[in-house]
């Protein structure tokens, strides 16, 4: 059986930080609030002119590192994004250029599902021997798509980047294989009205902003996210004790908290970065993926459960042996 094996990972955050109270400055809000409701202290906005591509060449470099390979070794480049440079093209064409990599690239969106949607896209690819070693990245610049005169949404997202290194190794067909063991994802179009941007070019010739019916995401999240991790368990058979560590998209403490309590998943196994990133949409899996594999909390061997939800409606899970 061939299995697909992240060899790597890195990630990319813009050096600029704005803290709740900054925010507190421009909208009226607080940072009590924002830190109770949300669990966010902090994000980081990408400088003016720092575009989606930068953030992802960046990731990818150090996730290319990390995994040992260098641009000639990647086949085939996948960015999840919302936000790309330009309508057109994919802003994975221009992180190909950058790298100087041969062979294909292309965008994945599923908003903040993205990065679980684009994984199990690159696992698809390797399985069926189109491609070898595949770069994914989710990357994103939410900053330039809020309105940041609303309070309800400015305060919850950031920009950010994350990179991983996937490559084709044999298996045996077992779940005692490394790599991706299961992937599941789903999309719900009924629910456009409750997470959307009110722009694009085809409707409105404008890039538009952010409109969200916070506390209906919130329901629908808990309930699908559970959904989608109780399928890659049974996908594979093994059971929630099993779960090593829990790499959830990061958009709400309380979500994590929620959808970790439902599985009996200690807190200490959910990675967690909301507090210093907020909700990077499709960058925020890769980012704590990187993290914790980087401060030696994720080793070899152990089961990793990613999982995702986000605007369409689009969610999914991935249950990756490290
Ligand atoms: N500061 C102060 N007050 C605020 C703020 C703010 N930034 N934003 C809203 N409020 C007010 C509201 O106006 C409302 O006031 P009212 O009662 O006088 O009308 C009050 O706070 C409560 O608002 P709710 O929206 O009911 O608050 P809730 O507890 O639901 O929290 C939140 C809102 C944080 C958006 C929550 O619903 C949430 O996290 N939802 C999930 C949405 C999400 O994470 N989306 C990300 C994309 S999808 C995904 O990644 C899963």
């Amino acid at each position: 059986t061939i299995r697909s094996r992240i060899l790597g990972c890195g990630s990319y955050l813009p050096s600029n930080v704005v803290t709740n109270e900054e925010l507190s400055r421009r909208v009226d809000t607080t940072d009590e609030w924002i830190v109770a409701r949300t669990g966010i202290r902090q994000r980081h906005i990408a400088a003016e002119g720092e575009t989606t591509s930068d953030l992802a060449y960046n990731a990818a470099i150090r996730a290319m590192e990390h995994a040992g390979v260098v641009a000639a070794d990647i086949d085939m480049i996948i960015v999840a994004t919302a936000t790309p440079d330009n309508t057109f093209p994919a802003t994975a064409t221009k992180v190909q250029h950058r790298l100087g990599v041969v062979g294909f690239a292309f965008d994945v969106q599923a908003v903040c599902s993205g990065f679980v949607y684009a994984l199990t896209t690159a696992d698809m690819y390797i399985r069926n021997g189109q491609a070898k070693t595949v770069l994914v990245i989710g990357a994103e610049t939410f900053s330039r798509i809020l309105d940041w005169e609303d309070r309800t949404t400015c305060v919850l997202f950031g920009d950010g980047a994350g990179a991983v290194v996937v490559q084709a190794c044999e298996g045996t067909g077992t779940i005692a294989d490394q790599g991706i063991l299961a992937s599941r994802l789903h999309s719900d179009g009924s629910k456009y009205e409750l997470l959307y941007v009110d722009g694009g070019p085809s409707s409105t010739q404008t890039v538009g902003h952010l409109q969200m019916e916070g506390r209906e995401v919130f329901r629908h999240a808990v309930t699908n996210l559970a959904s989608v991790i109780r399928e890659v368990l049974d996908d594979t058979g093994i059971s929630e004790e099993q779960i090593d560590w829990l790499v959830p998209h990061q958009a709400n403490q309380r979500i994590l908290d929620g959808t970790a309590r439902k599985f009996g998943i200690s807190p200490e196994r959910v990675v967690v970065t909301v507090d210093r990133h907020a909700n990077t949409s499709a960058a925020s899996i890769p980012l704590a993926l990187s993290e914790a594999v980087h401060d030696g909390r994720i080793k070899r061997g152990d089961i990793v459960v990613l999982e995702a939800m986000g605007g369409g409606f689009t969610w999914g899970a991935s249950l990756v042996r490290w």
